[in-house]
C-alpha cells in the first residue's frame, strides 16, 4: 500500500471531522453506557466507542491492511502483514469534559509511517477548527466558515515568569499528588496555569501560542501522538525531561524560548519520581 503522507493526512482529517460530528450529534442528548476504566476519575462512554468505531471504519474501508491502535478497542493488526502504517486514535480527548459538556474535547488521529508518526489531525468539533501536520511540511490549522489555512508558529515567549502554561492531570490519586507538588512549585515561577482538560488540545494549542508551553506526566501515546507532532512542526521544542521524545513519563511542548527553563523547573520540583 502507498505510504504517502498527504493521503493519508487527507484521510486522517476525512475520519477526524467525521467523528467530531458524530460528539456534536450526540453531545445534545445524556451519554450513554457511562462508566469507568483505570479508576473511578477515569471516565468512558458509549459515545468514546462509537467514535473510534467510526474512524475504524473509516480508515479500514481505504487501508485494510494497516495496523490501528485507538485508546478503546487496543491494538488490531491490518488484513494483511506488511503494511508500514499504524493509526493512533483517541476517538474523544476530553472525556470528562464531553461528560460535563465542558467546552474543550475533539478527535486526535496520527499516522505513523514505520514507527514514526509522519501526519498528525486534531479536530475540534465546537470551535470547527481543525489543526494537522505532515512531518517537515509544517503545521496547520483551519477554522470555522474555512479561514486559514494558516501555518502556526509558538509563540515567542522568552520568560518564564510571562508564560502562559497548559498542564493536565492523570487519573491515578498517587501520581496526582506529585503533579500537585509540581504545579505548585510552577505557579508562583509563571505568568499562570491552564488546565483545560484535552491533551491534544493543549499541544495545539502550544501550536498556535495560546499557550507558551505545556507539560504533563502520565500521558498515553493516542493523547499526544497527533499534537506533538502538530507542536513541533509549529516550532515547539517537543520532548520529556531527559531531552527524549515525549513519553508517558513526560510530555513537554513549549516555545524555544521558554523550554529549558520550563524543563529544568519542573526537573527541580521532582516530577516522576
Ligand atoms: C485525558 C485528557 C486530559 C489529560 C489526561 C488524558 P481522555 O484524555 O487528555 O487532559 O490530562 O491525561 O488521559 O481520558 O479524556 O481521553
Ligand atoms: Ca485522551
Ligand atoms: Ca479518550
Amino acid at each position: 500500500m502507498e505510504t504517502d503522507p498527504d493521503a493519508l493526512l487527507g484521510l486522517a482529517r476525512r475520519a477526524a471531522e467525521a467523528a467530531g460530528g458524530l460528539l456534536l450529534e450526540r453531545l445534545a442528548t445524556a451519554a450513554t453506557g457511562v462508566g469507568s476504566k483505570s479508576t473511578p476519575t477515569d471516565m468512558v462512554s458509549d459515545v468514546d466507542r462509537a467514535s473510534e468505531e467510526l474512524v475504524r471504519s473509516i480508515v479500514r474501508a481505504e487501508r485494510p491492511a494497516d495496523a490501528f491502535l485507538g485508546e478503546e478497542g487496543g491494538e488490531q493488526q491490518g488484513d494483511t502483514a506488511g503494511s508500514a502504517v499504524r493509526w493512533v486514535v483517541d476517538p474523544l480527548d476530553g472525556t470528562v469534559n464531553y461528560l460535563y459538556r465542558f467546552p474543550a474535547f475533539c478527535v486526535s488521529v496520527a499516522a505513523e509511517i514505520g514507527g514514526t508518526v509522519a501526519v498528525g489531525v486534531v479536530h475540534d468539533p465546537q470551535r470547527r477548527e481543525t489543526f494537522w501536520a505532515v512531518r517537515g511540511g509544517g503545521a496547520f490549522r483551519r477554522g470555522p466558515d474555512d479561514t486559514g489555512p494558516g501555518p502556526l508558529h509558538v509563540s515567542d515567549a522568552d520568560q518564564l515568569a510571562g508564560a502562559l502554561i497548559g498542564t493536565g492531570f492523570a487519573y491515578a490519586a498517587e501520581v496526582r499528588r506529585r503533579q500537585g507538588r509540581v504545579v505548585a512549585g510552577l505557579l508562583p515561577e509563571v505568568r499562570d496555569i491552564r488546565r483545560a482538560g484535552s491533551a491534544a488540545l493543549d499541544l495545539c494549542w502550544v501550536a498556535s501560542g495560546r499557550l507558551d508551553g505545556y507539560y504533563e506526566e502520565g500521558t498515553r501515546h493516542w493523547d499526544r501522538a497527533a499534537g506533538a507532532l502538530i507542536a513541533a512542526e509549529a516550532g515547539a521544542w517537543v520532548g520529556n525531561l531527559q531531552g527524549g521524545l515525549p513519553s508517558e513519563e513526560m510530555v513537554v511542548a513549549a516555545a524555544p524560548g521558554i523550554a529549558g527553563a520550563l524543563v529544568r523547573l519542573i526537573a527541580g520540583l521532582g516530577s516522576g519520581s
